[in-house]
Formats: structure tokens, C-alpha cells, sequence
């Protein structure tokens, strides 16, 4: 029902006087708060990581896929501000949420950077804000995570303040969509919560999709992700049964995409990466268990999934073997540290298991990467590695070259001319010319 604090803060939206506050300016909050300066709103981002507050200050940007001119549209601006002092969330008429959801140590849901910042939220809380979730998470985190928080003050969700959750479809690196092209979904706690969030987006985001509820929201984000994490697995199944036969997976793929309907390309690899994918399904997982129900799918997907470093790592011993050498002692080079292509982000890139399973066998294992100069102690791994130089006498050195990630940079002529051996995950050497009988794909 409006009243007079709805009708205020829509009225505030419709004039672009709200102020849109963003809590995480990772590859997530840093383009929605440049969508929202972009489009006349006067904005705020908030991080707990200070480096990245006196970044933005400087004018710079650190994530480097996006150019280093991203932000310059807001640096000097008077409607944008960035600051580690949640004390200002307040200041804010409309915060959203794009804080990490990663998993923990037993794959259960690790939701302390939303519990936080709920309460961070909560100490400042006041009539007429707008709260929207945007970080992946299971359905209910909203309802049953956040609007308790929220609610401790006394304040009314729907009526004093309002609560969605509206998922993020970013795709770093992807240079078809952004921000603003990507449809956006939105669903609320409760149908004024739902028509305020709604409104929000549709200034800064061409196509908004309101959905009934928060819940809707959040199990679409995870469906469409589980269907990925599912096909993919599916495809590497495919690639290791095909590839024992004798045919090749991704002629396979190319002659299945000709069909114009039913059917849509997966690609196999080395192993899934990013913060997405590896992840969000085990959500789903965790919390159909309340309610009794096994997730069969996502377990075998996943099952599928982690195995490919052990089958790329086996392809390449034998590989090295056929040749007469052991993988114990050997040069081995890996190509490509980030998850995905063009991209410096190593998130649960499937490389560092490659390295770390290498030179558990004894191989010596070096790396190559444009985008990675080197590597950062992260949850899992601390390799503790510098990217090599990508020389025709550096590459005449290994005893292997592995292709764990295709990104444009690589000159893949010259890399098939050079390398003694080559282990391809990526089908990087379909276009080259020449001899042929020094690659393995795996
Ligand atoms: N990266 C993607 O492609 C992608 C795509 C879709 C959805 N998502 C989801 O979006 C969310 C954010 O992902 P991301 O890739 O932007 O992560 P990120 O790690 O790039 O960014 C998160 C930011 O939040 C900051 N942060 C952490 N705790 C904080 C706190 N308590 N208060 C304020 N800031 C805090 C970090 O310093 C960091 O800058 C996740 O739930 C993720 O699953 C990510």
C-alpha cells in the first residue's frame, strides 16, 4: 500500500535525486555503481578493502579488464563519493548489496560477508531506504537473513523500508552485454519492496523483469547456473568418452550447433573456474537438505567437473611417456592462470590445481599468463609463482606446454611452432598450420 515515505523515495527515484549507495565494488558493484552514476544518480561505494577506496580517489581502476578509463567518468565528479565509513550508509536512499557468497571448508554456504553487512546496514537503517541483495545466494537468504536484521529496529519492511533481491548476471571479459544491456530480475520481500527496486533499475538498466517474490529472484540466478555447471560437466563426459574412441569433441560440438533449435553449445576444459559456477550450485545443494531433498544433478555435475585437472594431468603423462619421458623432472609449462579468457581473474581457476598436481609427480612446473603477472596467497593456493616470458627459446625449453586458458594475447602459430610437446584443453590450436603430431588435446 503507498504512503507517504513509498511515494517519496519512488518520487526521489523518478527525479534521480535518490542516492544509490554500493556495498563490494568488486567485478560485481564497481560497473553497477559507474551504471548508476552514468545514468544521473548521484552515487556512493562502499568497500571494507582500502586500496580499492584510494584507487578510485586516485581516479583509477583496478579492475583491468574493463580499460583503465572506466572510472574516470566518476573520478571529480560531485555526484560520486567512495569510502570504507559505513557510518555513511545512512547518507544512502537506495543500498545495494554485492558482497562475496563463497563456500566454506565442507561446501556449506559462507554468508558472513552478508550477515555483516546486513548488520552494518542495520546501525544506520532509517525510513525510506531501499535494500536490495544482489550477492548469489540460496532461496530465502533475503527473507530469512536479511529482514531480520533489518527489521530489529522496529521499522516495518514494505511500508517504513523496503527489501529485494535482484540477482547479478555480470560476465567479465564479455563484450556483447554489460551493466546495462543485461535483463535485469527483480523480486521483493513483499510487492512495494518488488515496485521500488524495480523502478531503481529500470533508470539505469534497459530491460527490467519483475518477478513475484525475493525467492523467485534468487533460485532463477541458481538455475541458470546450475544449468551451466550441469552441461558443462555433461560435455566433459562427452570429451573423455569421445576422445577414447578416437573422435574429436569439438568437430562434434560444431556439427551439433548446426541444428538451429534444441540444442545449445557447451564447451569442455581443463576444469571449472570463477566465482560462479564451482560454487552457487552447492547453494541449492546445502539448502534443499532442509527439506529432505538430494540435489543428484549438481552433485554428479560436480563430480564430473573436479575431475578434468586429474584427466588433463593424465593425458599429459602419457603423452610424456609416448615421447620416452617421465612426468618426474619434467619442464612443464602452463598457459593461462585465469578461469576464463581476456580476464585477470584466478577465482577457482582449475590451473593452480594443473601446477600443484604437476609438481606433486615431480614435475617443474612454470607458468604463463599476460594478465597474471604473478601469482597472490588466496584461500587454497599460495603458489608463490612469477609468469615467464613467452620467448620461441623459452618455449623450445619445456618438455610440455599444457593450454589451460585461450586468451586472445597468445599467438598460437608461434606457440605450435616452438613447443616440443603440446597438451591443448582449449581446441587453442584448431587454426594452426603445419605439423599436428605434437598436440594432445585434453
Ligand atoms: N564475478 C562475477 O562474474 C559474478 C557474476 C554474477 C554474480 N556474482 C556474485 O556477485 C557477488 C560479488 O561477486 P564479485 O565477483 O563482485 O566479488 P569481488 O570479490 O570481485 O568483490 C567483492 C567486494 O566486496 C568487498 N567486501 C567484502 N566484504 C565486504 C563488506 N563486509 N563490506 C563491504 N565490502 C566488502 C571486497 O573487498 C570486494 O571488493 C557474489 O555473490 C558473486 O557470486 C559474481
Amino acid at each position: 500500500m503507498a504512503n507517504n515515505v513509498t511515494d517519496a523515495l519512488k518520487d526521489k527515484i523518478a527525479r534521480k535525486s535518490a542516492v544509490v549507495g554500493v556495498i563490494g565494488l568488486g567485478y560485481v558493484g564497481l560497473p553497477l555503481l559507474r551504471a548508476f552514476h552514468e545514468s544521473g544518480f548521484p552515487v556512493i561505494g562502499f568497500d571494507i578493502d582500502r586500496a580499492k577506496i584510494d584507487a578510485l580517489a586516485r581516479g583509477e581502476n583496478y579492475l583491468k579488464h574493463l580499460g583503465e578509463s572506466f572510472v574516470k567518468p566518476m573520478s571529480g565528479s560531485p555526484r560520486f563519493r567512495a569510502t570504507d565509513d559505513f557510518a555513511r550508509l545512512g547518507d544512502a536512499d537506495a543500498i545495494i548489496i554485492c558482497v562475496p557468497t563463497p563456500l566454506g571448508r565442507h561446501l556449506e554456504p559462507d554468508l558472513s560477508y552478508i550477515e555483516r553487512t546486513g548488520d552494518d546496514i542495520a546501525k544506520t537503517l532509517r525510513p525510506g531506504q531501499l535494500i536490495v541483495l544482489e550477492s548469489t545466494t540460496y532461496p530465502g537468504t533475503t527473507r530469512e537473513i536479511l529482514l531480520p536484521r533489518l527489521a530489529e529496529k522496529g521499522f516495518t519492511c514494505g511500508s517504513d523500508f523496503f527489501l529485494a533481491f535482484s540477482p547479478e548476471r555480470e560476465d567479465p571479459g564479455r563484450r556483447d552485454f554489460n551493466t546495462q544491456t543485461i535483463p535485469k530480475l527483480v523480486g521483493g520481500i513483499d510487492a512495494a519492496s518488488g515496485e521500488l527496486a524495480a523502478a531503481l533499475y529500470r533508470q539505469a538498466v534497459e530491460h527490467v523483469v519483475p518477478v513475484s517474490t525475493a525467492e523467485v529472484a534468487e533460485a532463477a540466478k541458481l538455475l541458470e547456473n546450475i544449468y551451466r555447471a550441469v552441461n558443462i560437466a555433461m560435455v566433459n563426459e562427452m570429451k573423455v568418452v569421445l576422445t577414447e574412441m578416437g573422435i574429436d569433441v569439438w568437430e562434434v560440438i560444431e556439427a551439433a550447433k548446426t541444428k538451429p533449435f534444441g540444442f545449445q553449445a557447451f564447451y569442455p576444459g581443463p576444469g571449472l573456474g570463477g566465482h560462479c559456477i564451482p560454487i552457487d550450485p552447492f547453494y541449492l545443494t546445502w539448502k534443499a537438505r532442509e527439506f529432505g531433498k538430494p540435489t543428484r544433478f549438481i552433485e554428479l555435475a560436480g563430480e564430473i567437473n573436479h575431475a578434468m585437472p586429474d584427466y588433463v594431468v593424465g593425458r599429459t603423462l602419457l603423452a610424456l611417456n609416448q615421447g620416452g619421458k617421465a612426468i618426474q623432472g619434467a619442464k612443464v609449462l602452463v598457459l593461462g592462470l585465469a578461469y576464463k579468457p581476456d580476464v585477470d581473474d584466478v577465482r577457482e581457476s582449475p590451473s593452480f590445481e594443473l601446477i600443484e598436481k604437476l609438481q606433486a609427480l615431480g614435475a617443474a612446473v612454470e607458468y604463463n599468463d599476460p594478465h597474471v603477472p604473478a601469482t597472490h596467497k588466496m584461500r587454497k593456493h599460495d603458489l608463490g609463482m612469477k609468469s615467464v616470458p613467452l620467448t620461441p627459446e623459452a618455449l623450445a625449453s619445456y618438455d610440455a606446454v599444457l593450454i589451460a586458458t585461450h586468451h586472445a594475447a597468445y599467438d598460437w602459430q608461434r606457440i605450435a611452432d616452438h613447443a616440443k610437446l603440446i597438451i591443448d584443453t582449449r581446441n587453442a590450436m584448431k587454426r594452426v598450420k603445419g605439423r599436428r603430431d605434437h598436440i594432445v588435446s585434453a
